[in-house]
């Protein structure tokens, strides 16, 4: 069974795509066979591993809407391979702004990602979702449909502004679909030297403890750079900072699946 996780945080530009493909890619390194979805309208993780909206055969947008309008899906064609071996993708595309305000309509939305991601769930080990920055109907569909939520947040002034209203959606989806989902926090582009980062990192220690990862993913401009080659990180720089430090993320999020990956 895979472990689903999602990564949300309503607050754009906090690093969920990025932390979506490098968490993957590191997993992938590991001989953990793992599928991104992207479930963000604006696609860039599928324009990230140089997929573009051209190109992308069935999308996550297709499925989605047949929900709305029952057909074949050519399920093979969905899924894409990525440059590194072991780590595939389903793209989106901007067709999923549509289909995120039309599916809201239909009774029982919430468990519709669920539905598919459960067609995937022996071949994989790990399904991760990229979500939009939002907490509209699509991310209640990734929350519903993960075991985890993954909430990277930056480490700078106002950066947990909006933390509880995303703790209380957790809250509210494990009350009316999905019981078990559990979540944790990851502090993101870190920069020991500055004064601000070192005390909201502090902060977040007091205040999230148990929920903080103890892995800490500090500013790396190469992963800035990688995007333009369709890269993961791991991949265009095995040695820069951010390769080894989502390694050590990978590593604790097995850990924390580890009931699950020994019990397959
Ligand atoms: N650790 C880091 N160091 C330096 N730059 C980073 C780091 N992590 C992410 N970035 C950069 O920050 C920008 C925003 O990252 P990203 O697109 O992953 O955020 P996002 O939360 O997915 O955004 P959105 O809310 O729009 O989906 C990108 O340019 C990315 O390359
Ligand atoms: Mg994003």
């Amino acid at each position: 069974m895979a472990q689903v996780v999602a990564i949300s945080n309503q607050k754009g530009g906090v690093a969920k795509t990025t932390t979506c493909i490098s968490l993957g890619a590191s997993l992938a390194e590991t001989g953990r066979k793992t599928l991104l979805i992207d479930l963000d309208p604006q696609a860039n993780l599928s324009l990230s591993l140089g997929i573009h909206d051209d190109e992308a055969g069935e999308t996550i947008s297709d499925v989605l809407e047949t929900a709305l309008n029952p057909r074949k899906i050519k399920w093979d064609d969905l899924i894409q391979s990525t440059s590194l071996v072991g780590l595939d993708v389903v793209p989106s595309d901007s067709r999923l702004w549509t289909v995120e305000r039309l599916i809201s309509e239909v009774n029982g939305y919430e468990g519709e990602l669920k539905r598919i991601a459960e067609r995937w769930q022996d071949e994989y080990e790990f399904i991760l979702i990229d979500c939009s920055p939002s907490l509209g109907p699509l991310t209640i569909m990734a929350l519903t449909a993960a075991n985890r939520v993954v909430i990277p947040i930056q480490t700078e002034f106002l950066a947990a502004v909006g933390l509880v209203r995303l703790i209380e959606t957790i809250d509210a989806v494990r009350e009316h679909t999905n019981p078990s989902l559990d979540f944790n926090l990851l502090a993101v582009m870190y920069d020991q030297r500055n004064g601000i980062c070192r005390e909201v990192l502090q902060k977040l220690h007091e205040n999230f403890s148990a929920k903080l990862f103890k892995t800490v993913i500090g500013v790396d401009t190469r992963l800035k750079e990688c995007v333009a080659t369709g890269q993961p990180i791991n991949q265009y720089d095995p040695k820069t900072r951010a390769t080894l430090q989502y390694a050590l993320l990978a590593g604790e999020l097995e850990e924390l699946s580890g009931g699950i990956q020994e019990a397959k």
